[in-house]
């Protein structure tokens, strides 16, 4: 039995998904601040998600309608490297979004990867569960959750196989991803799969076999974690473009 329904939207290209995806940040900031009097917001890592963060921090039509004073960024994964390394998330989202805008520094929750993993995990571990005022076996109720996919169906630091897809308690580990020789910290489905909206953003032909077999096929999160996503409470919205969903039934019926 395939996975329950999630939305799936599809666009001709990446800078219509962008669009749209710019307007679900803005309507949920806006929501969030309006109900809880702050927005807190997981961010992607990866290159789909970059045009977007551009798109947010420079065009006015976008900008001038987000409560950024009261936004709080987190990230889904890290590699394991310093803040100013080329493969950094925070990096990346730093230099294309949050360096042009006048955000109090405590409303960036970095991912302190260049420490020793294990300690990098429990750190923000302890950062969320002390943001969030939850304890064992509760998960961060974060307003939008932006995920992307890899072509072998990760998502976020979730890779094929990995223990991590299994994790059931934390929020934050450490795996050892053996196809990039490589250590990542990532939050959990757990940590992931409390949030309020959950928005992946999907791009490229070579994401089309995992994203047919993550949405169309059977239920086996080992092999393609990202179906290990499915909010316990909130909202699953999948934006992908025409060849990415290429594969998907619903876009061929
Ligand atoms: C990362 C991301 C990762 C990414 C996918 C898709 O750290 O790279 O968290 O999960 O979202 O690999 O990456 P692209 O957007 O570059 O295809």
């Amino acid at each position: 039995m395939p996975a329950p329904a999630a939305a799936v939207e599809i666009f001709e290209d990446l800078a219509q998904l962008t669009r749209r995806a710019a307007e679900i940040f803005v309507e949920a900031s806006n929501r969030a601040v309006a109900q809880r009097e702050r927005f807190t917001v997981v961010l992607s890592g990866g290159r789909t998600p970059q045009d977007l963060y551009r798109l947010l921090a420079d065009a006015s039509e976008y900008r001038d309608r987000i409560p950024w004073r009261s936004s709080h960024f987190f990230w889904g994964d890290e590699r394991c490297v310093p803040p100013t390394h080329p493969e950094s998330n925070f990096k990346m989202a730093f230099s294309a979004m949050l360096s042009k805008l006048d955000l109090p520094a405590e409303n960036i929750h970095r991912i302190r990867a260049e420490l020793p993993s294990p300690e990098a995990a429990q750190g923000y571990e302890d950062e969320l569960r002390r943001f969030f005022s939850i304890g064992e076996g509760q998960a961060p109720d974060f307003d939008l959750v932006l995920l992307g996919m890899g072509p072998d169906g990760h998502t976020a630091s979730l890779f094929p196989g990995s223990e991590a897809v299994r994790e059931k308690k934390r929020l934050v580990v450490a795996p050892w991803v053996a196809k990039l020789s490589s250590f990542r910290i990532t939050l959990t489905p757990p940590a992931l799969n409390g949030g309020r909206q959950v928005t992946f953003l999907v791009a490229g032909a070579d994401k089309a076999v995992a994203l047919e077999a993550v949405l169309e096929g059977e239920p086996d999160p080992e092999r393609f974690p990202a179906q290990a996503i499915q909010p316990s409470r909130g909202s699953l919205i999948w934006l992908a473009d025409r060849p990415a969903a290429s594969r998907l039934r619903a876009l061929n019926s």
